[in-house]
C-alpha cells in the first residue's frame, strides 16, 4: 500500500496530524530534521526518517525507499520576528527547501501535496472576517515565504498537473485531548502556552502587548483553532485532492482577545495569571479572524469541533502539566 509522507511530522501541527492519520488507518512515514521537531512526538508505530529539505540527496533516498501516494508538508521555520532579522534562513529553508521537495516528488511521479500555509500570507487585514479572496500582501518574510510557495504550487499545477491544498491556518492552539502530545517550542512565543507557563510560575508574568487597539477591550483579537481540528482538515484535504486543488482558510470565525485568553486560562486552571502591560509588538494587526463557512466547510465538509476557547485551553493545560518533551 502506498504511503503518506509527512514532512515535518515531528513538529507541533505535524505530529497531531500524524496521530490522526494513523488513527484513521493511513500508513504514514514521518520525515523531520529534528531542528525544531521532537522525536517523542511521533508514535512508535510510525516509521521515522531523518531527512532535511536542504539536502536533496536525503529526499531522493526517502523517495527511493518508500512508495508515496502524497505528501503532507509542515517543514518550515515559523518565527515571524526571526524572519525579519534573518530572511535568508526563511527563504532558504521554506522556499528553496520546498522546491527540493517538489523536485523529489516530480522525479518519482508523486503529484499530491497538502501544505501548511498561514493567514500571515494576507498581511494587514483590509476587512474582517477574512475570506480566501482577501488580497495577499504579507508584511514579513515568513508570510512572504509561504505566499511564494502557494504561487509555486499554482505554477506547478498548471505546468505539471500538481494537485495541492494550501491550508491557511489562523492561530493554531491546544493539544491532543488525551494529553499525549502538545505544543513545545523553544523559544516559546505563542500566547496560550506563555499564559499557562506564567500561571504555573515558570515565567514571571504574561506581557500583554498593547491594550490600546481599536477592539472592545483594547487587546488584539485572534481566531484560535484547535490543533486536532487542523489535523482533521489535513486528512479531509488529502482525501479530496482529486476534486479540489487550491488554497483555503482554516479558522473558527470566533474572535478572542488577549484578555479573553487570560480570563479563560484563569477559569480553566482555577489560578491567577500574573499580568504586565507592555508596548505593542511590531507587526501585530488589531484583529485577524476567518470568515466562517468557507470552502473548508463547503468543499471538505470540515467543521471545527472546538468552538469554545475554554475547551481549547483545557487541552493545552492538560499537556502543559505533563509535558513529555
Ligand atoms: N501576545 C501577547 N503577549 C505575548 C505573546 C502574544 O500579548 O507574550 C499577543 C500578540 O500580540 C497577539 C496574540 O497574543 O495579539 C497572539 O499572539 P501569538 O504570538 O500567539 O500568535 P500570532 O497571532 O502573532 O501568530 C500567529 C502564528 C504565526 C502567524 C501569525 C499570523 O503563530 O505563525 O499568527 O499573523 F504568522
Amino acid at each position: 500500500m502506498k504511503k503518506i509522507l509527512v514532512m515535518g511530522g515531528a513538529g507541533y501541527i505535524g505530529s497531531h496530524t500524524v496521530k490522526h492519520l494513523a488513527q484513521e488507518g493511513y500508513p504514514c512515514v514521518v520525515a523531520d530534521n529534528l531542528v525544531y521537531g521532537h522525536r517523542e512526538a511521533v508514535p512508535e508505530s510510525v516509521p521515522f526518517e531523518k531527512a532535511d529539505l536542504a539536502v536533496p540527496s536525503s529526499l531522493d533516498a526517502l523517495f527511493a525507499k518508500y512508495d508515496f501516494e502524497a505528501v503532507v508538508h509542515f517543514a518550515a521555520y515559523t518565527y515571524v520576528g526571526e524572519s525579519v532579522t534573518d530572511p535568508q534562513k526563511y527563504y532558504q529553508n521554506n522556499v528553496a527547501g520546498t522546491l527540493n521537495l517538489l523536485a523529489a516528488m516530480k522525479k518519482r511521479g508523486v503529484n499530491k501535496i497538502v501544505f501548511s500555509s498561514t493567514c500571515a500570507t494576507y498581511g494587514e487585514p483590509q476587512y474582517t472576517p477574512m475570506d480566501e479572496k482577501h488580497p495577499q500582501n504579507p508584511i514579513n518574510p515568513y508570510g512572504r515565504s509561504k505566499l511564494m510557495i502557494e504561487q509555486i504550487f499554482a505554477d506547478y499545477a498548471r505546468a505539471y498537473g500538481l494537485r495541492y491544498a494550501a491550508l491557511r491556518y489562523f492561530n493554531a492552539a491546544g493539544a491532543a485531548a488525551d494529553g499525549s502530545i502538545g505544543e513545545s517550542h523553544n523559544p516559546e512565543t505563542h500566547l496560550i502556552p506563555l499564559v499557562l507557563q506564567a500561571i504555573k510560575g515558570e515565567r514571571d508574568c504574561i506581557k500583554i502587548f498593547g491594550d490600546d487597539y481599536p477592539t472592545p477591550d483594547g487587546t488584539c483579537l485572534r481566531d484560535y483553532i484547535h490543533v486536532e481540528d487542523l489535523a482533521t482538515a489535513h486528512r479531509l484535504a488529502l482525501e479530496k485532492l482529486d476534486r479540489f486543488s487550491g488554497c483555503m482558510n482554516l479558522g473558527t470565525g470566533v474572535k478572542t482577545s488577549v484578555k479573553d485568553i487570560i480570563a479563560a486560562a484563569e477559569k480553566v486552571t482555577g489560578k491567577k495569571c500574573p499580568v504586565r502591560l507592555a508596548p505593542r509588538r511590531a507587526g501585530d494587526p488589531a484583529e485577524l479572524y476567518a470568515a466562517a463557512h468557507g470552502p473548508a466547510e463547503t468543499v471538505l465538509g470540515w467543521k471545527p469541533q472546538y468552538m469554545q476557547i475554554e475547551d481549547i485551553i483545557a487541552t493545552a493545560w492538560k499537556w502543559e502539566q505533563n509535558k513529555r518533551y
